[in-house]
């Protein structure tokens, strides 16, 4: 249960079509992110798997079935919204029963639902409390249960994290994950983080203007960007893109070297520059560094902390083997 294929789905608001025809199929029981810049179509398309918006054109088929007309509740997907979705004169108990009580289910089998429920997100202790007496991430954690108890096929998340402070949404990240690894349900996740689609998926879909850019896992997307767009949107910090004479010389157009990959020499090396901002995290040093003569500035990560400052001299050797090349429509060269 919980495969999810789309067939020459379109979309179009008025005359403007955000989603052109696209193929996409959501294996049983994947951890899927759809990840792209703002405005890319994300949200739209989760929402057409969902059936919150209708498909313009094409198919949406679920465990083999057309879902294309079905409405939303009878396509066994389970949308979580944010926390502040909850109600707030509600105990977490009746919060997370809700959606069960308004299909009028048992009173019996609500509750063995719900206690499996607080019992999966640690919620036990809680179960009595209202919103407003719970920290940011437990509300989270109840929002998820009041999906979870639906017992949906696939769960569908869109940005669930981004109202959260940045420490918060590093713990929810791992929550998430680990309820995807306890429950083996299909999750369809929407941001527009690249390290959270890196450190969640099983399969990374990166999407750019309604179109699909390249779909793998984090690590191949990472290995082998399939054109320039995934190679600057996956990593962080970004890649280096070097056009020009210098990547003239690897008979490409664009040379891609990711920071990490980029060895800081004593005395001169293949490439030098000066170090405008050095970023010492103590783990990491990152340099940025001008005047390389590349046309661009240089982003390059040491290892542990380096002593270099700004206005320094800095030589560098790119690592060859992990260089890529583009041509001049911005596909790799293999
Ligand atoms: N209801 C709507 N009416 C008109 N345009 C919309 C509507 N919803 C989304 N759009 C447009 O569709 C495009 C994709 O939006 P969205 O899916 O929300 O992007 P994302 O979630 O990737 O940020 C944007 O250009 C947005 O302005
Ligand atoms: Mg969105």
């Amino acid at each position: 249960m919980g495969q999810i294929e789309l067939k020459q789905v379109t979309k179009s608001f008025g005359n403007t079509q955000v989603i052109p025809p696209l193929d996409l199929t959501i294996h049983e029981g994947e951890f899927t992110v759809f990840v792209g810049p703002s405005g890319c179509g994300k949200s739209t398309l989760l929402r057409l798997i969902a059936g919150l918006e209708d498909i313009s054109s094409g198919h949406i088929e679920i465990d083999g079935t057309d879902a294309t007309s079905l409405v939303p509740a009878k396509r066994g997907l389970a949308m979580v919204f944010q926390s502040y979705a909850l109600y707030p004169h509600m105990s977490v108990r009746k919060n997370i029963a809700f959606p069960l009580k308004m299909a009028k289910m048992d009173q019996a089998e609500i509750d063995k639902r719900v206690n499996a429920a607080a019992e999966v997100l640690n919620l036990k202790d809680y179960i009595d409390r209202r919103p407003g007496q719970l920290s940011g991430g437990q509300r989270q954690r109840v929002a998820i249960g009041r999906a979870i108890v639906r017992e949906p096929s696939a769960f569908l998340f869109d940005e669930p994290l981004s109202n959260l402070d940045a420490a918060l949404r590093v713990g929810m990240r791992l929550e998430i994950s680990e309820l995807h690894k306890r429950l083996k349900t299909t999750m369809v996740y929407v941001t527009h983080d690249q390290v959270e689609a890196m450190t969640m998926a099983d399969k990374i879909v990166v999407l750019q203007a309604g179109v699909i850019e390249q779909i793998g896992s984090p690590l191949e997307l990472y290995r082998t960007p399939r054109n320039v767009f995934v190679a600057g949107f996956i990593g962080s910090p970004k890649m280096n893109l070097i056009t020009g004479e210098e990547a003239a010389k690897y008979d490409a157009h664009t040379i891609g070297v990711r920071p990490e990959h980029i060895d800081v020499v004593d005395g001169e090396g293949e490439w030098n520059g000066t170090v405008g901002v050095a970023e010492h995290l103590g783990s990491d040093t990152f340099f940025h560094i001008h005047n390389t003569g590349l046309g661009e500035m240089l982003t390059v990560r040491a290892i542990g902390d380096v002593s270099l400052k700004h206005g320094d001299k800095i030589g560098l050797n790119p690592r060859k083997n992990e260089m890529h090349r583009f041509d001049a429509a911005g596909l790799r060269i293999a």
